[in-house]
């Protein structure tokens, strides 16, 4: 009878063993699927966001082709019909010294050659990156200031950036569309540039006074420029703090190292 009952609890405990190394051996086995499982998911989220990142640089780079060759097509085509306008104005002056509206087409032709040097250097991105990106935002905003709709400030501890190429090219897109993004909807009157580094990193802040805006309100429409600040950005490992409310303006700050 004793023997019988050892038997028995022998019988239990081994069986109770059974179950708890099949329980022990399904979870492992569980586990190493979900952890595989989980690793895959991984590794395909990280070759998305490559491969996006891959699309959307070469997108920026056609762009940036795109704006090139706009600009020398006006650069070259309008030009040398103004040019040409020019020539024939001033072939005909001597007959019209006195005549008034003959002084003033000419004027208008002269203006209209200035602006478009203007617009030339302004999408020529290849001369103003040559000249540095601190020089090529003092330009945009020297054409702004000519504008006389804004008064400008500019302050900047820095006298140089040594930043490699598409860094500058991205940044100074960025900084482009947040000037634009003033003079299309801020309705501002002074615009503040200041450069600084802080902890090793280099700060370039843009205020407006303008009417600011707030994302959470029914008025607020999304557009590609803010978005795309904010890809150009993660692309060059840059961050980009947009601080602004209705009736208090607008403040950028981009910072990088
Ligand atoms: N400095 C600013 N002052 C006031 N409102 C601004 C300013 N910058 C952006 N906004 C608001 O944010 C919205 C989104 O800007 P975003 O640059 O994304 O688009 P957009 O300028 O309207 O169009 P896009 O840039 O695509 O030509 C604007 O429509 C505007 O209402
Ligand atoms: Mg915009």
């Amino acid at each position: 009878m004793q023997k019988e009952k050892q038997d028995f609890i022998i019988a239990i405990l081994i069986g109770t063993l059974f179950v708890l190394l099949f329980g022990l051996i399904s979870f492992l086995v569980i586990a190493n699927y979900i952890k595989r499982k989980r690793k895959l998911v991984l590794e395909k989220e990280i070759y998305e966001a490559n491969f996006q990142q891959a699309v959307m640089r070469a997108q920026l780079e056609m762009q940036e082709h795109t704006f090139r060759v706009i600009s020398q097509d006006i650069h070259d085509n309008v030009g040398q019909i103004l040019s040409l306008v020019k020539l024939n104005l001033n072939i005909i002056s001597a007959e019209q010294k006195e005549n008034e509206t003959f002084n003033n087409l000419k004027e208008l032709v002269m203006n209209a050659m200035s602006e478009l040097r203007d617009l030339g250097t302004g999408y020529h991105t290849d001369r103003l990156i040559d000249k540095g990106l601190l020089l090529a935002i003092q330009h945009q905003l020297h054409l702004l200031e000519k504008t006389g709709m804004f008064t400008i400030s500019f302050k900047s501890e820095l006298t140089t950036m040594n930043l490699d190429r598409n860094k500058t090219i991205f940044l100074y897109r960025m900084i482009q569309e947040s000037l634009n993004n003033i003079v299309k909807h801020a309705c501002a009157s002074h615009i503040r540039v200041s450069i600084f580094k802080n902890d090793n990193e280099t700060h370039i802040v843009l205020e407006d006074d303008g009417h600011g805006f707030s994302r959470d309100t029914s008025e607020f429409k999304a557009g590609i420029g803010l978005s795309s600040i904010q890809q150009r950005a993660s692309m060059i490992d840059a961050r980009v703090y947009i601080n602004s409310a209705p009736g208090y303006g607008t403040v950028v700050n981009f910072v990088f190292k």
